[in-house]
Parts: structure tokens; sequence; C-alpha cells
């Protein structure tokens, strides 16, 4: 079993999908694991440090039988996979219609690591998880740049200063990292969310939850916040405009799977904010939890600045990695038979919720839809 792991080509991608730690783990196991040269480079990680775990560092990885990537692939990149191979990486199948319908054409079997179902067993491959941690943490570092002002209380000669206050709109998993983050720094730190059930987990960090009328109890299938009602997010907004105002730093990270970034800081909100207040926009990629929000970019709106980075795990990647390819690992763990040899068992859970496409199909029904959206009407089309 042959497992290839190519050098990462998307624009600031400087994660590798796996290390040598896990290197030498597969290898122990009878892999043989080929590595594009400078693959881990953006990671700390030389092609000699590889070697020494055990890989091969060669140009030959994408026809290996397992090829795994961190960013989705580009058309030269699909272009260049094994009849066989099987890929494992981040596919966007609810944002990338185009890099599904390529990997169906090219017949290749992928898994999307963004698609393993949230369940217990598949924890250890959660990579959705182990980045969104990653970027929940970097968020606050990145709002303490811009900020001119100490997080912490300080008491200096010169007199003393109160702590900045931090809002975290959204505590799921890069949410609660954000708010445990802030609180480190020791911030004043509020966190909130639609979904009741995470009250007692931002309190148990030292925060106070943020309990507002709008919204309240807003829990969907499993596990997600559900799609607020038009309503209802027109409530919201108001409710919070009005506590946003008194926050130095807000960082926001809420997340419907599948639909467009809530709307949750409005720009009379951001109008309302003390000058210098920084606000971090973590759902950049899906439009903004902020409507003043430029994805990618950093903007300074009514004296407020408004941050978007679009790939914060990126900026850490010698974390980020490791992270991922433990990640990684385990799903392969779960891919392979007890000779080391692929045995795809559709029959499992996670086999079968994280395949993307499938013997030129696409058998996953988000990426299926999403891919059935984007397509041209017919009369576009003729
Ligand atoms: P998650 O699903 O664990 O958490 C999202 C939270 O938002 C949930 O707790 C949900 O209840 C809450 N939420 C949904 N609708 C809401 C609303 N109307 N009001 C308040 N809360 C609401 O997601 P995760 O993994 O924490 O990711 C959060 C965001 O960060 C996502 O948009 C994700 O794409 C983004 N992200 C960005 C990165 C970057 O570098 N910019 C890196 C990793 C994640």
């Amino acid at each position: 079993m042959k497992v290839g792991v190519p050098k990462e080509t998307a624009a600031g991608e400087a994660r590798v999908a796996l290390v040598p730690e896990v290197v030498r783990k597969l290898t122990a196991k009878g892999f043989e694991v080929a590595v594009e040269p400078g693959a881990g480079a953006g990671s700390m990680l030389s092609d000699a440090v590889y070697e020494d775990a055990g890989a091969t560092i060669s140009d030959d990885v994408w026809s290996a039988d397992v090829v795994v990537k961190v960013a989705p692939p580009s058309d030269a990149e699909i272009a260049k996979l094994g009849g066989d191979t099987v890929l494992i990486g981040f596919l966007g199948p609810l944002s990338n219609p185009k890099t599904t319908q390529a990997l169906a054409d090219a017949g290749t079997t992928s898994f999307a690591m963004e698609a393993i179902p949230r369940i217990s067993r598949a924890q250890s491959m959660d990579a959705l998880s182990s980045q969104s941690n990653v970027a929940g943490y970097k968020s606050v570092l990145v709002a303490t740049n811009h900020l001119g002002r100490f997080l912490p209380m300080m008491m200096t000669a010169a007199g003393t200063v109160p702590p900045a206050k931090v809002l975290v709109l959204g505590a799921g998993v890069a949410g609660l990292q954000a708010i445990a983050t802030a609180r480190r720094l020791g911030a004043q730190v509020t966190g909130y969310d639609v979904r009741a059930a995470v009250a007692e987990q931002v309190q148990s960090l030292g925060a106070q939850f943020l309990e507002l009328q709008a919204g309240k109890g807003a829990e969907g299938e499993g596990g997600y916040a559900r799609e607020l009602t038009d309503e209802e997010k027109a409530a919201q907004q108001q409710e919070l405009a009005d506590k946003i105002a008194t926050f130095d730093v807000v960082i926001t990270t809420a997340l419907v799977p599948g639909r467009p970034a809530p709307r949750l800081v409005t720009a009379q909100s951001v109008k309302k904010m003390k000058a210098g207040s920084v606000i971090v926009d973590l759902a950049g990629e899906t439009g903004g939890n902020c409507e003043l929000t430029e994805p990618g970019e950093t903007v300074v709106r009514h004296d407020v600045t408004i941050v978007s980075p679009l790939n914060l795990p990126a900026s850490m990647a010698e974390h980020s990695s490791s992270l991922y390819a433990r990640n990684v690992q385990s799903l392969l763990e779960l891919l392979l038979g007890e000779d080391g040899e692929l045995h795809l068992d559709f029959d499992d859970e996670i086999v079968a919720g994280a395949c993307i496409t499938r013997d030129g199909e696409i058998v996953h029904p988000g990426a299926q839809k999403t891919v059935e959206a984007a397509a041209p009407a017919p009369e576009e089309a003729s």
C-alpha cells in the first residue's frame, strides 16, 4: 500500500497532510509513503526528516494507492491522479461543486475530511474540529495584534488598566477555543450561541453567557444550530446591536453547515462600537458574520478594524499539520483491512458518510445537491 503526499499548491496553504511522526507509524505498519520534495517546507519539515521517518522523497506521488492532501485539488492535480487512486483531503463538498464534478468525471474515489460524521467513533478523524481549534486560538492573537490596548488587567505604577472585554459569537469548536484563549490572556469574556446547551460550556471556561430572547434554543439536527427565520434574524441583530457596542473585541464564528454565514453584526452595530475596537470574523469563507466584512481582507470601518482571515490554520502550520496528519492517519486505519490493504466498507457510517465520489458518481447527498444547484439552467446551457 503506497500513500502519496503532494506539496500543497493552493495560495497561502502552508500545511502538509502527513508529518514525519505519522509517517513513522505508517511505515512501521508496512506502508510505503512517498512525499513530494518540499511538501513539508511550510510546516518547517525538511525532506530529510521525512526520509528519517521512512518516507521516500519522490515526484511520483499522484499514482499512489491513496493520495492525502489538505486543500482541494486543482484541475491539474486531478488530471495527475491515477485511475484507481483514492483521494483524501478537504474537498469542500458543500462549497466546491466544480471539484466534486471533476473528481466524479475522473472516476476518483474521494473522501472529504469535512464530511466525516461528527460521531464519537470518528472523533480522532475530525479535522474540522482540529483545524477550528487552531483558528479559534489564533483569532484572539489576531485581535490583540490590531488592538491598541491590553487584554488583561494591568496594575502599573502609572495606574491600573481594566481588562479588555471580548465577545465571542458562536460557541462551537472555534468559539470555545477563542473564549478559552481570551480568558488565558486575562480578558473579560462573554460567549453567545443560539444553542442553549452550550451555555454551560461557555461558563465552565470562566466566561459569561450572553442570553438573548431571539433565536433562543435554535437547536437543529445532529447537534448543529438550525438557520433562524427572517424574523428571528432581525430580532437577533437588533438585540445584539446594543450589546456589541460595549465590547473592545468581537470574534465571530457562527455557522450553520451548508448555509451562508448568519449575519449577526450589522453595519449599524459596527457604527455603535468604540473607536479602536476590533472584529475578527472567522466566517469570511461563507460571506461573513459581519455585514462590513470583506472576506480575506482587513478593513477599517467607522474606526473599527474588521479582520477576515480565510485560512488561520495555515498560519500555524506546524501544529495544524500535526493535528491534521493524526486525523488522516485515523481515517486511513479505518479504510484498511487486517492485511494492510484498502478495503472500503461502504456499510460503515464513517466510510459512507465521508465518501464524495465513487465509480464516476457523486455519492454524497449534500455534494450532489450543491452540484445540481450550480448547474446552469436549461435555457442558459443551450
Ligand atoms: P461549529 O459548527 O463547531 O460552531 C458554529 C457555532 O455557531 C455553533 O455552536 C452554532 O450553534 C453557532 N451558530 C449558528 N447559527 C448561529 C446564530 N445565528 N447565532 C449564534 N450562533 C450561531 O463550527 P466551527 O468549527 O467552530 O467553525 C466556526 C466558523 O469558523 C465556521 O464558519 C468555519 O468555517 C470557520 N473557520 C474559519 C477558519 C479561518 O481560518 N477563517 C478556520 C476554521 C474554521
